[in-house]
Parts: C-alpha cells; sequence; structure tokens
C-alpha cells in the first residue's frame, strides 16, 4: 500500500474510532462516507469535536448527531447525506440568493452550499437576536451548533411537547418570524411546530431553505410560516388570530 493510501486509512480508523455507532449499518454507512468521515477527522484534528455520541434524528436529507467537544460541551452535528440528498427539492430555495449566484453543478458542491447557506442563515439570525442554535463551524456536508438540551437530551420539539405558555410562545413565534424579516432579511419556509424546540424559550431550528426577501416567493413562504404556527396554536385555549391579517402586520412592520 502506498504511503498516501495508509495515511488515509489511518484516518479514516481514527474518525471512526470516535463515533460510537449504535445504529444499524445502512444508516451508518449512507451518512459516514469516505469524504464525510474526512471532514470529521480535521474536526477532531482541530479540537472542535472530540467524540460522535447517539444520534438525535434521521431526517430526509441529513441525519442530526450529539457530539461532545474536547472541554466537554455538548453540540449539535447536522450531516448532510450526500447519497440520498434530494436536488430537485432544494434548487428552488438557492434560486434568487445573490450569496449563491451560481447553483454548483456537482452533487457535493451543491451540498456544500447547502450546509452553508444553513451556517449562514442561523448567524444572521443570531445577529439580530432571533433564538435559534448558535452556530459553531461548517465544513462542506457537516454543520456544528450549539446543542440545544441538556446532558446529550435534546429539547422537544414543539409537535411533541406543549408550550406552558401557548399564547406567549405563539407571539414569541410570530415577533421572531417578523424581527427575521424586517432585520435579517429572511423567511424561514418551513416553519411549523416540527422545526421549533422548547427550552427555556422556543428555538427556531432548520433554517438551510430560508430564503432571502428578493426570493420570488419569499411572500408566499411567509404567509405559509405564519398559517402554520397559527393552525398549531389554534388548538389552545387562546385569542385566534386570522392568517392573512397577521402576515400583513408582519409586513408592515406592526409587531416590531
Ligand atoms: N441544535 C440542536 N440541538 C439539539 N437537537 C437538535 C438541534 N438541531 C436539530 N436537532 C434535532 O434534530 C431534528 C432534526 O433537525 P432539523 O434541523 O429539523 O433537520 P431536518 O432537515 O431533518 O428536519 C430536530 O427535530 C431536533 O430534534
Ligand atoms: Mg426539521
Amino acid at each position: 500500500m502506498s504511503p498516501k493510501i495508509d495515511r488515509l486509512d489511518q484516518r479514516l480508523d481514527k474518525a471512526r474510532m470516535r463515533i460510537k455507532r449504535s445504529e444499524d449499518r445502512q444508516v451508518i454507512e449512507s451518512v459516514f462516507d469516505t469524504k464525510t468521515l474526512l471532514v470529521l477527522y480535521n474536526l477532531i484534528n482541530h479540537r472542535i469535536l472530540n467524540i460522535i455520541n447517539g444520534c438525535i434524528s434521521t431526517g430526509k436529507e441529513a441525519n442530526v448527531y450529539w457530539a461532545v467537544q474536547p472541554d466537554g460541551t455538548d453540540v449539535a452535528i447536522k450531516i448532510y447525506r450526500i447519497s440520498t440528498f434530494n436536488f430537485k427539492s432544494i434548487t428552488m430555495y438557492l434560486e434568487g440568493d445573490p450569496r449563491f449566484s451560481r447553483i454548483p453543478r456537482s452533487r457535493s458542491a451543491l451540498i456544500t452550499a447547502w450546509a452553508s447557506k444553513e451556517y449562514k442563515n442561523l448567524q444572521r439570525a443570531v445577529s439580530v437576536g432571533v433564538r435559534v442554535p448558535k452556530p459553531i463551524i461548517v465544513k462542506r456536508n457537516v454543520l456544528v451548533m450549539e446543542f440545544i438540551g441538556e446532558g446529550g437530551l435534546p429539547a422537544p420539539i414543539m409537535q411533541k411537547a406543549k408550550p406552558e405558555n401557548p399564547e406567549e410562545t405563539r407571539d414569541i413565534l410570530l415577533k421572531a418570524i417578523s424581527t427575521l424579516y424586517h432585520k435579517a432579511n429572511l423567511v424561514h419556509a418551513d416553519l411549523s411546530e416540527y422545526n421549533v424546540m422548547l427550552w427555556n424559550e422556543p428555538v427556531i431550528i432548520d433554517v438551510s431553505q430560508a430564503v432571502l426577501l428578493d426570493h420570488p416567493y419569499s411572500n408566499q413562504f411567509l404567509e405559509r410560516d405564519v398559517r402554520n404556527i397559527l393552525s398549531y396554536f389554534r388548538h389552545f385555549n387562546i385569542p385566534k388570530l386570522d392568517t392573512q391579517q397577521t402576515t400583513e402586520m408582519i409586513r408592515r412592520g406592526e409587531l416590531e
């Protein structure tokens, strides 16, 4: 074996050793392909990660893991799967975004752009004070961010747990939609009870598809986000809000 391949193998093994493998083999192989293992190796080498623990979620396009940094801090890592990435479903969200003026052609470049879009959108949200997981680093298809939860146990998503104070939670979320719109120039575009975690306060997640206001469908996405949030809260005994009126109020900046 050539020394180069030998070195590559050693790196892959080093990365593999830091992954606690409790899942079935197929899932593992589809997430931790060679390129992804090398990214993890680099993150381990740069002391950003120490151990990759259990899988929190296996979604359509990405898996989320609980990982630990060398100083013991929990982090979440979202790994976009190169093998099952759905090109068609995502290119429409990249269109019209000047930050991604050229839509990458190769599969792996597109995923890199997608993960980096989520990282930048998280940064934007943080910079205007909207509660999202703080982004730590993005490398290729791997995004490292603040862990929402405690002791390796993720906080529940809103679909699974009821907010203690529904009216306040709803208003925080509507205000967040408004702040993202006016101060960060962003529309989440996939907001619902599935993408809000209930921690000390509601935390909005999963912002890879969020679009800038110039996106041709940003207004439709805004209304859909508001509708999803309001329908969730319709099941609680609190004053009802109308989707169109609320969307208009947000657009006019009346919730600011
Ligand atoms: N920062 C985080 N901390 C803890 N758990 C997280 C974090 N981000 C995501 N999760 C968990 O992973 C799940 C999937 O994450 P999400 O970003 O919504 O990906 P998907 O694109 O698969 O919907 C969430 O429902 C949540 O349970
Ligand atoms: Mg999600």
